[in-house]
């Protein structure tokens, strides 16, 4: 790369500006607000649209195209010298989980955008087009599975497929999707998966590393792997009063039985493994009724391919065995493999960070991310600040303005450097 084209990347750093990227992560967080000061901005809820609203609007105050694909990717584009070069991408997700947070997604999409903003105010031009995206359902809390709109971007998950997943409520992805993009009549509506030159996300780091090495940046080495579960437990409703144990089918006493067993296996000494029952529902819910179904999820992560093949491959026997009089139904709804980041991009993050003269560590992430797919496709590589003790997928989540603004401007100016190759 020349000397110009990097002074431009160092001068798009420093337009990045810290009061601005705070006042739009607040005005985000409005939107959908939990009265403890958290977020609960379901996938294609209506608190969703109102939200990619907000973020097209930003959009076209700056000249950005806004655009939509099949399942509802929003991406703002910041044109480049040459309109037909494969852009640079980045972004996040503006849903959040039930119990979320302000900045679980919203900073990767307010990152980006401010990233390009600061390309515009430092008045600087680039050979590629960069883009923002604002990826569909990522979080898979509504809708199974998360990574809903960067899978079938990158080609991981047939578009059908995607659109028939029910939420509890019994709404289809597809009807909430028509009912998000119904607000935004006019947008433009392009392919999924076109070529992307190369993509970073940022994001805060749901995790305590980096707070307790008292650093503000880390560089993603990789993601984990996870494999989720649904398990439908069928037995038969008996009134809890007379019927003897031998005569029962209790759905809840077989799911309880198979949750033992699941537990057994999955708490390795090293703690390594991450086992994770986070819906357990049953019917029909009375005190003097045994319960005929039990509904529940399994999250289930590692690092390493062979544990999270043989712990995934081990649930449904397991819940086989443990199901007595009972029916099992098991179905894995949601994989990704373990992701190491490609060495390019994360050389571009390292380099841009030395530039700013910021300490980084370099750290793999526990949490999933829209990354991971769309490394499929293109160089992929992501960053993360602290966040306040960790805390993630909860209301107190917290970050602080200088770290959010800190990596902003390491992801503008790798982001820069990267479309000018
Ligand atoms: C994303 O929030 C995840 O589940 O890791
Ligand atoms: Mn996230
Ligand atoms: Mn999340």
């Amino acid at each position: 790369m020349g000397g110009d084209a990097r002074s431009a990347a160092a001068s798009v750093a420093a337009a990045v500006r810290e009061d601005r990227l705070w006042q739009r992560l607040m005005d985000m967080a409005a939107i959908g607000a939990r009265p403890d000061g958290g977020v609960d901005r379901p996938a294609l809820s209506p608190d969703d649209a109102a939200a990619r609203s907000l973020l097209a609007s930003w959009a076209r105050e700056q000249g950005f195209s806004v655009s939509t694909d099949p399942i509802g990717n929003l991406f703002v584009r910041r044109a480049g010298r040459e309109g037909g070069a494969a852009p640079v991408l980045t972004g996040s997700h503006l849903d959040t989980q039930p119990m979320g947070g302000k900045f679980d997604g919203a900073y990767g999409v307010m990152a980006g955008f401010e990233a390009l903003q600061a390309m515009n105010d430092a008045g600087i031009e680039t050979r590629r087009p960069v883009e923002l995206v604002a990826w569909t359902n990522e979080e898979g809390s509504r809708f199974q599975p998360g990574c809903m709109g960067s899978q079938v971007f990158a080609g991981a998950l047939p578009l059908e497929k995607a659109l028939v997943s029910v939420d509890r409520a019994g709404t289809t992805a597809r009807e909430a999707l028509a009912a998000v993009l119904a607000g935004e009549p006019e947008m433009a509506v392009r392919d999924a998966g076109l070529p992307v030159h190369a993509y970073i996300e940022a994001h805060i780091e749901q995790g305590p590393v980096l707070e307790e090495a008292g650093l503000h940046l880390g560089v993603v080495t990789g993601i984990q792997g996870y494999r989720w579960f649904a398990v439908e437990v069928l037995g038969e409703a008996a009134h809890a009063g007379t019927t003897p144990r031998a005569r029962r089918r209790d759905a809840f006493m077989a799911a309880h039985a198979m949750v033992g067993a699941l537990r057994g296996i999955m708490e390795d000494a090293e703690d390594v493994a991450r086992f994770t029952i986070g819906r357990f529902e049953g019917e029909p819910g009375s005190p003097n009724t045994v319960p005929s179904r039990v509904f529940f999820t399994i999250d289930l992560r590692h690092p390493e391919q062979g544990p999270l093949t043989r712990l995934g491959d081990a649930v449904e026997p397991l819940c086989r065995q443990h199901a007595g009089a009972c029916e099992v139904r098991v179905t894995e709804t949601f994989t990704a493999a373990p992701l190491v980041f490609d060495a390019g991009v994360l050389d571009t993050l390292r380099t841009a960070a030395g530039r700013q003269g910021i300490p980084y560590r370099e750290l793999p992430s526990g949490a999933g991310h829209d990354a991971a797919f769309v490394a499929k496709l293109a160089p992929a590589g992501m960053l993360f600040v602290p966040c306040a003790r960790g805390v993630s997928h909860h209301p107190a989540e917290s970050a602080t303005p200088a770290d959010l603004a800190t990596g902003t401007r390491v992801l503008a100016e790798a982001l820069a450097e990267l479309a000018n190759r």
